[in-house]
């Protein structure tokens, strides 16, 4: 059985930026506040007319172009997404048909900020199974479009953009384990409450938007968190020093600073981009992947913890040599 190995990295934030000053101007809410309880400082959003598929297009071409992959190579795609931009066809065909790929398997999973782990552990196992020789895995989001503008609790903590990755078969190294969980029972802590099922004419404006109690979601997140990482080096046998790089999603400075914490890393060995993209929901996982990979900071050989919690509850974890 081969490795799944992540051979190019891509993303795209929407041009249109929101700061916390801008927010000030639309919910009872200060820069500080935001700042000192979530790390965040802006973040951004699609424009009007702009779709999750047109944010997944741009980083896809990117990641097929670091990894030197034809479109036509592609043999499966799998796309994380809470927005989709139609009921059906999933956001994974449409892109298909952006990217002028035709016959391969594609099609959409929904773990919401755990879906691009969902998304590369299902990827992973096509590949190590011998399904799929070179997949493309995208997180992508428009989660604006799910926020209730007038709740300070929840619309200045997301934003908008998409990461992309290429994995390929390779006998030598690539992705060590992925670990995917989720429990149901938490579902009224934070959901979206209306569904299709529901029937249509039942949307309004409030159904139709995030809820969320905050700070229990925040207690669960952290202890949920503390507990994968002992699970993923343990299946691993491997010790906390180990890893090079924590690719954390991006919720809130201070879960990812608990998590830095309980691995004894220090935030130099961390990605963060929660202070420049907000939670991005399913993308925020491969677009801070994209970031380190671009700037130099995560070279070829070295150990990556990739971790998010979410929506579902759901929550999982990948360990891989990049
Ligand atoms: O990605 C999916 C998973 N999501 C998360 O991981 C998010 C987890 N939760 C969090 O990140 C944090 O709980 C929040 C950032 C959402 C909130 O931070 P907190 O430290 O847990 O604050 P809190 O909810 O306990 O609220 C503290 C106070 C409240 O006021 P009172 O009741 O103490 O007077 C809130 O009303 O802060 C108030 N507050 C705000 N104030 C200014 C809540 N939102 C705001 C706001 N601006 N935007």
């Amino acid at each position: 059985m081969s490795f799944a190995r992540i051979t190019g990295t891509g993303g795209y934030l929407p041009e249109k930026v929101l700061t916390n000053h801008d927010l000030e101007k639309i919910v009872d809410t200060t820069d500080q506040w935001i700042r000192e309880r979530t790390g965040i400082e802006k973040r951004h959003i699609a424009l009007e007319g702009q779709t999750t598929v047109d944010l997944a297009e741009r980083a896809s071409r990117q990641a097929l172009e670091m990894a030197g992959v034809k479109p036509e190579d592609i043999d499966l795609i799998v796309v994380a997404t809470t927005t989709p931009d139609r009921i059906f066809p999933s956001t994974a065909c449409l892109l298909q048909s952006r990217l002028d790929i035709h016959g391969c398997a594609a099609f959409d999973v929904q773990a919401v900020c755990t879906g691009f782990i969902y998304a590369l552990g299902v990827a992973e196992k096509f590949i190590k199974t011998g399904g799929s020789k070179k997949a493309l895995v995208v997180g992508a989001e428009t989660f604006s479009r799910l926020l209730n503008w007038e709740d300070r609790g929840t619309c200045v903590l997301f934003g908008d953009g998409a990461g992309a990755v290429i994995l390929e078969a390779d006998d030598e190294t690539g992705i060590l384990s992925t670990h995917l969980h989720a429990d149901g029972d938490y579902e009224a802590l934070l959901r979206v409450p209306f569904g299709v099922s529901q029937g249509m004419e039942q949307m309004d404006d409030i159904n139709s938007k995030v809820e969320m109690r905050g700070n229990e979601v925040f207690k669960m997140a952290v202890n949920t968190l503390g507990r994968i990482v002992d699970e993923t080096l343990e299946a691993n046998n491997m010790e906390k020093s180990d890893i090079d790089w924590l690719v954390p999603h991006q919720a809130n400075i201070r879960i990812i600073q608990a998590t830095a914490r309980k691995l004894k890393m220090s935030l130099d060995q961390v990605v963060v981009t929660v202070n420049e993209h907000g939670n991005t929901s399913a993308a925020s996982v491969p677009l801070a992947l994209d970031v380190a990979v671009r700037d130099g900071r995560i070279k070829k050989g070295e150990m990556l913890l990739l971790e998010a919690f979410g929506g579902g509850f759901t929550w999982g974890s990948a360990l891989l040599r990049f």
